[in-house]
């Protein structure tokens, strides 16, 4: 008999909730007190919680957001905060967390790990992609597919318009969400983190501006920018007001915002999460700790927490260069 805690913790991700059913089912059939903390480290801190069963897991898997509620917790930046967390993990005597997050949830469990003696497991879940060595994490799949279907709509107005959208994308400082979906948009420009130098902010917005006006004046078309949020400085409307101003044309910002983190979770989220969420379970019932439980190639995978937070996941070389070299409508000379 083992007791576990369970909490979902900064930005929550579609399939979370398919990652707490995962793994209340799976302590249910080991026999395992499952008990889930509220709003991320805060409940851990605050003694928010409350033993899951297995009704109050039911019709979640198609939920997005989480049922433990997530939230962002600067008390786990504090030897104070980590203390708080530690000292109700052996009140409420826990033999193992499980931690649902990106990679500041897992520095925040590996912070507790120096101090407690209990199993630490991590769940990469977070729509950005960008934690190493897993293929994916819990959301960004679904967080890629809804933003792809915003844009097949601002296509449709931007090509009966004939005009220039920019459209932001979240992804934090990485350039996951921005790559995917601006492949899968048939995007004119990527503008990321990985391809798009913003030292000299003049030389790219000449460049820009040219290639609108080439394009623009040859082929009468929409012309769709897909932008990282926190790339250019102030943002995309700023870009947008900056085209607009030296091309004389009208260029019309787009922050996609929170609808990519929200929605019902693609069936590649939920397969994702429930894999990863059995797997935690079975990993503590195997007496595994300190790991992260990703997904390589199709198959289960037991990364040491450490290892999954030391680099952030590079996004894709052969997108960044296909896009490069030939998807990018610079390289479309012809038009
Ligand atoms: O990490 C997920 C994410 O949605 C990022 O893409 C984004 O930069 C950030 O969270 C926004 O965080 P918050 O909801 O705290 O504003």
């Amino acid at each position: 008999m083992k007791n576990i805690a369970l909490l979902t913790s900064g930005g929550d991700a579609p399939g979370m909730n398919a990652a707490i059913r995962a793994v209340v089912l799976t302590a249910h059939h080991y026999n395992f007190n499952i008990t889930g903390y509220f709003h991320g480290y805060n409940g851990l801190i605050h003694n928010e919680s409350k033993s899951l069963s297995l009704t109050d897991v039911n019709g979640i898997i198609g939920r997005g957001g989480t049922i433990l509620k997530s939230a962002r917790c600067p008390a786990m930046l504090t030897p104070q905060g980590i203390q708080q967390a530690v000292a109700s993990l052996e009140k409420d005597q826990i033999d193992a967390l499980i931690v649902i997050g990106g990679d500041g949830s897992f520095n925040g469990l590996i912070e507790i790990s120096l101090l407690w003696q209990g199993q630490v497991i991590g769940i990469p879940g977070t729509i950005d992609n960008d934690i190493d060595h897993t293929d994916f994490t819990i959301g960004f799949s679904t967080a890629v597919n809804t933003a792809i279907e915003a844009i097949d709509k601002i296509r449709d107005t931007a090509d009966a318009f004939e005009r220039v959208f920019i459209v932001e994308l979240m992804g934090r400082n990485s350039g996951h969400i921005t790559f995917n979906v601006g492949i899968s948009s048939a995007a004119e420009q990527i503008l990321s983190f990985e391809n798009f130098d913003c030292a000299d902010t003049t030389a790219r917005l000449t460049e820009l501006s040219e290639d609108i006006k080439r394009v623009q004046t040859n082929r009468h078309a929409s012309y769709l920018i897909v932008i990282a949020e926190n790339l250019w400085p102030d943002g995309c409307s700023s870009l947008a007001q900056q085209l607009t101003e030296i091309t004389g044309i009208d260029c019309t910002p787009c922050i996609l915002g929170y609808i990519q983190r929200g929605g019902s979770p693609v069936a590649k989220d939920r397969l994702l999460a429930t894999k990863l969420g059995v797997a935690s379970v079975q990993a503590i019932n195997e007496e595994k700790t300190h790991l992260m439980i990703g997904e390589q190639n199709n198959a289960v995978v037991f990364i040491e927490l450490i290892e999954a937070v030391k680099h952030q996941k590079k996004v894709n070389s052969q997108l960044i260069k296909a896009q490069k070299d030939i998807l990018s409508v610079t390289n479309q000379t012809q038009i």
